[in-house]
């Protein structure tokens, strides 16, 4: 598609260089025709399978109200891992039918309002937590529906920090732990097994390593089915589909791979005579991730002699932390430039952090001058939601397109949020 009308970089239909001067710069940009699209493939990938899709985007991608409500309205459930976001939905107006609650150390607090709310499922990550929540529930008069997460110990080719399915992992329960709370349900009264979910990593491109682990956890729908617990009829098989951040990336493919996962699914129940499970997934990266740019402007921009040039714009780690996290790629465009403009020269790009906080290391960008606008693409997944206030730098706010039409999202914030909450004690003044 050409982005480029006019000779600037548009961005779901609109002028990246009208948004940048309406709202000021650094601006986090989310486009709902995008996020629309990425959700019609998910959709398109069960199709050919008998239940419903569950499908549930993973809140700590990009959470906040007007996310939720969008959310909401195109049918879409929301994975939650905290009172935050839990609150958020429940502000946003969600049901919490359509919730789910994560986190490998959830608190009392959390647990606690999550059963008074009634919300629709608990994954519980360890046999410690199962006990909590049995107890807990038991004194709330409550008995929570409950997912397992279990580890199935598969290596997928993923950044080290983002893989959390390895054997030597914080998250989930073991396969043969999960076989013993299966063979003794009894012991857990006030909860309702519903059935097993995965998460083996972040940013994979391929359907091989759900295979792995579905291969397990699938035995256990099996074990739990033997077993007479007629309450299971789930399979959360997580979330971790890759995009393509730079060319050399590969992005998932859900309608291929999905597809793939669900026949096999299918096939296993259909000669074990089992029934067809519901099959939940919890995509955050897929269904925001390219739909969010991110604005900057060009300030300084400085030639080492020989070396490299460096061209530093008004944001950096605070708003976009993957690259100094994960060593994470990004493709650039200047703005007002034509794509094909002939002056192109390889920079990199930094931030404004008082330390090292390249955004790109090496990129063909079109003669960057100050006053320029830069934007960055696909950081719609996990900048917003991992901004900091490092170097007491506020946040940018967020848009959203839809359409021809534009409005804030979330709004930034001021030097005086920073200030409301700093207390100065008694005995400096
Ligand atoms: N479900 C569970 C239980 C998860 O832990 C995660 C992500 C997801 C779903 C969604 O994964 P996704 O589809 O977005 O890959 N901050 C890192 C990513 C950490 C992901 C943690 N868990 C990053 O910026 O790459």
């Amino acid at each position: 598609m050409n982005n480029f009308i006019d000779s600037v970089y548009h961005f779901s239909g609109q002028n990246t260089l009208e948004l940048a001067k309406e709202y000021g710069t650094p601006l986090y940009v989310i486009s709902q025709d995008i996020i629309e699209n990425q959700i019609s493939k998910l959709k398109e990938s069960f199709k050919d399978y008998p239940m419903e899709p569950r499908i549930y985007f993973a809140g700590k991608a990009f959470t906040n109200k007007g996310m939720v409500k969008l959310l909401d309205n195109l049918g879409i459930r929301l994975d939650t891992v905290s009172l935050g976001e839990m609150v958020t939905a429940k502000e946003a107006g969600m049901s919490f039918d359509k919730l789910i609650l994560h986190g490998s150390n959830k608190s009392f607090e959390e647990l606690e309002y999550a059963l008074n709310e009634n919300i629709n499922l608990i994954v519980v990550d360890s046999i410690e937590e199962l006990e909590l929540l049995n107890n807990l529930a038991k004194k709330l008069n409550k008995r929570p529906k409950i997912l397992i997460r279990v580890n199935p110990g598969v290596e997928a080719h993923t950044n080290d920090l983002i893989n959390t399915s390895r054997i030597d992992s914080k998250f989930g329960i073991s396969v043969n732990e999960t076989k013993d709370i299966i063979n003794s349900i009894e012991k857990y009264p006030n909860i309702e097994l519903k059935g097993f979910h995965f998460h083996i990593g972040s940013q994979i491109t391929e359907a091989t390593p759900y295979l792995q682990a579905l291969d397990k956890v699938i035995e256990l729908y099996k074990l739990a089915l033997e077993n007479g617990l007629d309450s299971v009829d789930e399979l959360d098989i997580g979330g971790g589909f890759g995009i393509q951040y730079v060319d050399t990336d590969i992005e998932f493919d859900p309608i291929k791979s999905i597809k793939q996962i669900l026949t096999i699914i299918q096939d296993y129940c259909e000669s074990n005579k089992l029934p067809i499970p519901l099959v939940s997934i919890e995509p955050g990266r897929y269904i925001v991730g390219p739909a969010g740019i991110t604005l900057y402007e060009v300030g300084t921009v400085k030639e080492l002699d020989g070396i490299r040039t460096y061209v530093s714009v008004n944001g950096g780690m605070t708003d976009n932390p993957r690259k100094a996290l994960y060593n994470a790629d990004y493709k650039a465009i200047i703005c007002n430039r034509e794509l094909n403009d002939s002056n192109k020269k390889t920079v990199r790009v930094s931030g404004r952090a008082c330390e090292t906080d390249d955004l790109i290391d090496a990129i063909e960008l079109a003669d960057p001058k100050r006053g320029d606008i830069l934007a960055v693409t696909n950081t719609g997944a996990y900048n917003y939601s991992m901004f900091s206030n490092y170097n007491r730098v506020t946040r940018p706010p967020v848009i959203l397109l839809k359409d021809n039409k534009k409005s804030i999202l979330v709004k930034g914030q001021t030097i005086s949020d920073l200030l409301k909450d700093d207390l100065i004690p008694e005995w400096l003044e």
